[in-house]
């Protein structure tokens, strides 16, 4: 991959468009986690150094092209201590701009044409800046007037954040230390079949966990109650493990659950086998023997790859149990000098930041979607139209 990077470039006095993925939660006009904002700092940094004038880009949560002010970016401007410009197309502010300047447009999803990728709208946002530079890899997995539009109209590069994402990921995927050990879960078999698939190749073993687990528990033929599944997905997680059979990859599933009565962050929590669970029980976190068994795995591990929580991990400490217990033992590894560990996804990085373990894995993806697809190897449209043939 022949990645344009912003690294030699001459940026003084020039007028810059800056992709940033700042779709972080907010409650209440809070930011709850500022892992995206605060990765992409190097790069803001490096750029207003270099004395550019930086319009950062962004979009947060899915307005669907309305002007909704419930996805306002005024708090991220806030915690930043930049000026929000209150349209994304206004280009008024650039004319008092000086060098080291950095402003942030308001919302770019406020408008249809950016994620129908509108080559009109696309026009309009690149309208006055020198260079494009994408620094989201979030959002790469979109083809978006702001990921790929604009970046047919300016000179582009990727920002030290994106380089940095495909570094760390195909380092991994190219060359793992062995063995390697894949921890998937999370809701959905059918947003997960590419990353299953992948990873299936790529691994020597594969823990399944959460509602994914239960899913392929239930095409084995265990019990799984009331709880989240997917019926129709079972002939999908027969042919996955196939697939792994096939690749010699093996799989391991939750052997025991945590259950109750009801879903709900307090409800009382029971231990059981697949064989004991009732017609009423809801499987809420992974069992303790299942615990017991994915800590003992990522400590026979060289190199981890971790995405999705194994159950409901902020319905803390109840329901948090297996995947803390996952945080913990992947976090004192690598502490320890003797794992490589690969994390992403939205709950997974929360999951790490509410044990205080972030900091110690080798690498933490800023990616959800994006690094799931990035793992498949699919071409990411925003990635590929920043590389030289
Ligand atoms: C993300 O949060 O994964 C990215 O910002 C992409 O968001 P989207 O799924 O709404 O396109």
């Amino acid at each position: 991959m022949n990645l344009r990077t912003i690294d030699k470039l001459d940026v003084r006095g020039k007028y810059i468009l800056l992709r940033d993925d700042f779709n972080v939660q907010i409650v209440d006009g809070v930011i709850t986690d500022a892992f995206r904002i605060d990765q992409s700092m190097p790069t803001i940094s490096a750029l207003r150094a270099a004395g550019a004038r930086i319009a950062i880009c962004a979009h947060l949560g899915r307005p669907k092209g309305t002007r909704n002010m419930a996805y306002t970016l005024a708090p991220v401007a806030e915690y930043m201590g930049i000026p929000l410009i209150p349209d994304c197309l206004d280009k008024e502010f650039m004319k008092t701009m000086r060098d080291g300047d950095v402003v942030l447009l308001e919302n770019v999803r406020f408008y249809p044409g950016e994620e129908q990728n509108d080559p009109a709208f696309a026009q309009q946002l690149a309208t006055g800046f020198d260079i494009f530079v994408n620094d989201a890899f979030a959002v790469s997995h979109r083809a978006h007037a702001s990921t790929v539009g604009v970046a047919n109209i300016l000179p582009s590069y990727a920002g030290k954040l994106l380089a940095s994402e495909i570094e760390h990921l195909s380092a991994v995927m190219e060359n793992p230390r062995r063995p390697l050990l894949s921890i998937v879960a999370g809701s959905k078999v059918s947003t997960k079949i590419g990353v299953l698939r992948a990873l299936a190749r790529l691994s020597d073993k594969l823990i399944i966990g959460g509602a994914l687990g239960t899913t392929f528990n239930y095409a084995t033929g265990g019990k799984v109650g009331n709880s989240l599944y997917e019926a129709d997905q079972k002939n999908t997680a027969l042919e996955i493990l196939e697939y792994a059979r096939a690749n010699n990859c093996e799989v391991l599933l939750p052997l025991d659950k945590g259950v109750s009565k009801e879903f709900k962050p307090d409800a009382p929590r029971t231990n059981k086998d697949f064989t004991e669970i009732a017609d009423d029980d809801i499987i809420i976190d992974a069992g303790i023997a299942t615990t017991e068994r994915d800590v003992s795995e990522i400590r026979n591990a060289a190199t981890v790859i971790w995405n999705g929580t194994v159950g409901m991990a902020e319905w803390q400490p109840t329901w948090s149990y297996g995947s803390f217990a996952i945080a913990h033992a992947i976090a004192e590894q690598t502490r320890a000098g003797k794992l490589e560990s690969i994390v992403g996804g939205g709950d997974t990085v929360a999951a790490l930041t509410a044990c205080g373990v972030k900091d110690d894995i080798t690498y933490v993806s800023t990616g959800g979607g994006a690094f799931l697809e990035f793992i498949e190897g699919r071409t990411l449209p925003g990635i590929a139209v920043l590389c030289d043939s």
